[in-house]
């Protein structure tokens, strides 16, 4: 029933994605060959499951993946407990609450710069890219900065992250598969070639501490050392771009719903971004294997088969929202499931969070009358929910 390619569905996916809750449990999915749980109880109960982990499958040929092969096997987010118990601890550290409350001051610089130029262009155009000249360079920005990943390279992260979140679709094809096999190639050289420059010369940056770290007197692998670095210049900004203009469209397209938000925008800006990453989630699915029998609400998971959780759909779930079908920005109490639940929460949640609740209530007080100028044009793709251009005045 659900068509992961088809083009209305990317369009606007929730009321396949409500048919979907309505099964009540995890149902089949023959096209992925996964089970499939929607509801948000459901979704939640997979990410938690001790016996569904994230098992990363080598890409064959091993010579010609190599690279993208280790950048996953070798990353938090694609290992399992011992190993990513031990990657995630130490990366932790770097994401504790006081060391990014203290980015406060950089992100605000940041913010004010990228919005200086948004005016001048509105100015000689008329119109900016919210997206492309705002939600985007902040978050690559900042997690540039907190890495030490070179300025003057800054221009490279975008294309090779983009070309490797393309094999998390559901069918890349085989142009993909050859592009993010050669982005893969050329991050992990790059990282590499920085990494050893950080380890005779260190710096303040997150790479020079990772390069030094050592837990339980075992220190990173230089693969688990690349694969840590690409994950966090990666997963650092994805989700950030998209889930600002998602939600930025959804609430411009709603005079009322963005009322609030021009109203008092810092007071506001906290529940929206909640909101914001609820009503229209960056990402979509993710797959777990079982490791051991298991089930889901009833339904019997066997060893080796895979379920994905659809976080999405499982933030629509009526069951936890009221009126989930209407953006809120003013929503008090908001369990969205956006940032996964479970030993893979994600790690940049109170980053992300500090981002956006500097970045909107600022970019609301500079452009109090912001409106779409133009239709946003969609991403055609699921996993990964995006637009590519959001023209607004
Ligand atoms: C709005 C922005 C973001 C959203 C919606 C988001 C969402 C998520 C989700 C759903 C997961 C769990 C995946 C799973 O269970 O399989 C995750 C994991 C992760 N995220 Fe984020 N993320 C965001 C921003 C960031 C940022 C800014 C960073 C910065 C470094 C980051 C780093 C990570 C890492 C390292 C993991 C892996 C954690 C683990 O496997 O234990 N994310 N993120």
């Amino acid at each position: 029933m659900l068509d992961f390619t088809d083009k209305d569905f990317l369009i606007d996916p929730y009321p396949a994605l409500a048919e979907a809750r309505a099964i009540g449990k995890p149902f089949w999915h023959e096209p992925t060959e996964m089970f499939l749980a929607a509801r948000h109880a459901d979704a939640n109960a997979v990410l938690r499951n001790k016996s569904l982990g994230r098992i990363f499958t080598p890409k064959t040929p091993e010579t010609d993946w190599n690279d993208f092969n280790y950048l996953h096997s070798d990353s938090i987010l694609d290992s399992e407990p011992p190993k990513h118990t031990r990657l995630k601890s130490l990366v932790s550290k770097a994401f504790n609450p006081r060391t990014i409350n203290a980015l406060t001051p950089e992100i605000e610089r940041l913010t004010t710069m990228l919005l200086n130029d948004c005016a001048d262009k509105r100015e000689q155009n008329g119109t900016f890219d919210v997206l492309a000249d705002f939600a985007e360079p902040l978050p690559v920005k900042v997690i540039a900065h907190m890495l030490g990943f070179p300025d003057a390279d800054e221009h490279l992260l975008r294309p090779w992250s983009q070309s490797i979140v393309k094999m998390y679709e559901v069918n890349p094809s085989e142009a993909h598969k050859a592009e993010a096999r050669t982005a893969a190639t050329e991050f992990a050289d790059y990282v590499h070639g920085l990494m050893k420059l950080r380890q005779s010369h260190p710096g303040m940056d997150l790479i020079s501490t990772l390069a030094a770290a050592e837990k339980d007197g075992e220190r990173l692998s230089v693969e688990e050392l690349i694969a840590t670095c690409v994950l966090l210049l990666n997963a650092g900004h994805e989700a950030s771009v998209n889930g600002f203009g998602n939600g930025i469209v959804a609430a411009l397209r709603r005079p009322s719903v963005m009322q609030p938000l021009r109203g008092d925008p810092r007071t506001v800006s906290r529940n929206a971004l909640e909101e914001f990453l609820r009503f229209d989630s960056p990402l979509q699915l993710f797959e777990r294997t079982a490791t051991a029998d298991t089930d889901i609400n009833g339904v019997a998971i066997r060893q080796g088969q895979k379920i994905a959780a659809l976080l999405g759909a499982a933030n629509r779930d009526p069951d936890v929202f009221a009126n989930a079908d209407s953006m809120d920005l003013t929503r008090e109490t908001n369990q969205h499931i956006a940032f996964g639940a479970g030993i893979h929460f994600c790690i940049g949640a109170p980053l992300a969070r500090l981002e956006m609740n500097i970045s909107l209530p600022a970019l609301v007080e500079r452009f109090p009358a912001l409106e779409l100028a133009g239709e946003p044009t969609r991403r055609p793709t699921f996993v990964l929910r995006g637009y590519d251009a959001i023209p607004v005045s």
